[in-house]
């Protein structure tokens, strides 16, 4: 096993395939994305993994310093992405992944924690986060970080 300390590192652009492969690899049945996919099959010959990939292209093109990737050795086991709006001094995390070796031993916890302290000392007030009701892992592990619940969401799509 490597021995090498876990560390939280800004993102790097070197970094965007490995991200992109952790998403694909991680989301599977909790991304809205796959649902879609399963209810209405491939259009435009793009799949779920081809546009969940792409939504981490544009975390990082619109917040790239809100970016964080864990790392031990040169082994990247986790991400966490952020979006700041300085206007409103409100930051949200849209997706967040640790592969699946790592899972369950904190560091999805210590993305979470690093992620609000880089929001606390931009100066924001508000933090969010959201999760697909299917995720049971989030609506464990969000409220234990500390989020409240405020609302539910209803996604609706159709084929045209
Ligand atoms: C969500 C995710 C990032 C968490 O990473 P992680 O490193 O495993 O997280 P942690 O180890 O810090 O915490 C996981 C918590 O969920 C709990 N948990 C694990 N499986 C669970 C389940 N089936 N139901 C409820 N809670 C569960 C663990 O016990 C732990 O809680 P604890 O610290 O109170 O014991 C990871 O599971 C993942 O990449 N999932 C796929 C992608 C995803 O869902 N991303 C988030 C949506 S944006």
């Amino acid at each position: 096993m490597d021995e090498s300390p876990l560390i939280i590192r800004a993102y790097r652009d070197t970094d965007l395939p490995h991200l992109r492969r952790i998403t694909v690899e991680s989301f599977g049945s909790v991304a809205l994305e796959q649902i879609l996919e399963h209810k209405f099959g491939i259009w435009g010959g793009r799949d779920w993994k081809a546009r969940k990939a792409d939504h981490i292209d544009d975390d990082v093109a619109a917040c790239p310093e809100g970016c964080f990737v864990a790392e031990r050795g040169d082994e990247i086991l986790g991400y966490i992405t952020m979006r700041i709006d300085r206007t409103n001094l409100r930051g949200r995390i849209p997706n967040m992944a640790v592969v699946e070796s790592a899972r369950g031993l904190g560091l999805g916890r210590r993305l979470i924690q690093h992620a609000l302290d880089f929001m606390r000392d931009e100066g924001l007030k508000l933090a969010q986060i959201e999760t697909m009701a299917s995720n049971a892992i989030g609506q464990h592990l969000y409220p234990s970080c500390g989020f409240e619940e405020v609302g539910r969401q209803v996604h609706y799509a159709m084929r045209l």
